[in-house]
């Protein structure tokens, strides 16, 4: 068997129309504009180029886009005085700060201090304890993706063995919980379960988030299954070159799996894409709009 690729770049490219449809009604019936607000401290590279590509496409959806770059030394105090303001600025829908933060700041109490309603990440606790109990919540934007492209490929996903693999709370857990409010039935893998190989052999449906280049072989793999991988890990090959891979060994995977999400321009172009939907979301909820339609849990 050779399976279908799903093509995460061009799903991201009809979420990102979507997404532009809603904003474009929402200015003309309403006057009002979505706002992404992203925060950013310190220099790290790998963020720079994230919060760059978040801001050029918050922009070409229509949306306000706000950047807030501030220095490595900012104090907690300063951070949470800026999010205070964000929190009540009302041409301000969604608020992102970018992890990881520099050590002495400490993440769990920042983002805490967002507004539950704007965390567009929904990483607050409020939202991790909303999805939990099946609530109407913000998604975290990665596992928002994957739904989207599961849902899309198989129709609908009740009763389907789901592995996931990976105990992150920014992909793993959250990823299983939607998947569990789907009906699936969901086992967490990790670095600790015994004979991970059977377990993941069991699935219909796996999803990849460990972060190990590879390290899902092909053999692993129930023939049929639908993999989606997101991993993004970049190795060293001949030359002094390097090379991004996912978490999955594409080549014996994609013999096996009925499914499988290419890296790149698989999960990756979902991410931000979720984000620029979970920020429209946040503003028809904040104005007492009927959700847009496709882009929610
Ligand atoms: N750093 C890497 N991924 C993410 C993400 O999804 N959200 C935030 N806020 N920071 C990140």
């Amino acid at each position: 068997m050779s399976a279908k690729v799903i093509d995460g770049k061009a799903f991201a490219a009809t979420v990102r129309e979507k997404v532009a449809g809603h904003v474009a009604r929402l200015k003309a019936d309403h006057g009002i504009t979505p706002g992404l607000a992203v925060v950013l401290v310190g220099e790290d590279p790998a963020s720079q180029v994230y919060v760059r590509s978040k801001g050029k496409q918050t922009v070409e959806v229509g949306m306000n886009s706000y950047e807030h770059k501030l220095p490595a030394e900012t104090s907690e105090a300063d951070l949470l005085a800026l999010i205070d303001q964000l929190n009540s600025d009302p041409t301000v829908h969604g608020i992102l700060v970018q992890l990881p933060l520099p050590g002495h700041l400490n993440s769990d109490l920042v983002i805490n201090s967002i507004s539950p309603a704007k965390d567009v990440d929904g990483f607050h606790i409020s939202n991790v304890g909303l999805l939990g109990t099946g609530q109407k919540s913000m998604v975290p934007c990665t596992p928002l993706g994957c739904l989207m492209m599961l849902r899309d490929h198989h129709g609908s996903l009740p009763g389907m063995n789901a592995v996931v693999i990976g105990r992150s709370n920014i992909v793993g857990k959250p990823m299983a919980q939607l998947l569990l409010n789907d009906s699936c039935t969901v086992t967490i893998a990790h670095s600790r379960t015994k004979d991970i190989e059977a377990v993941v052999r069991q699935a219909d449906i796996v999803v990849a988030a460990v972060g190990r280049p590879e390290m899902v072989k092909g053999t692993w793999i129930k023939p049929g299954a639908t993999v989606i991988d997101v991993g993004i890990n970049r190795i060293d090959i001949e030359g002094g070159k390097t090379r991004l891979v996912g978490d999955c060994d594409y080549d014996s995977c994609a013999e096996v799996a009925g499914a499988i999400t290419p890296v790149p321009g698989g999960v990756g172009p979902m991410t931000i894409a979720c984000l620029l939907a979970n920020t429209v979301t946040a503003c028809c909820r904040a104005n007492g709009l009927a959700e847009p339609e496709g882009l929610t849990a």
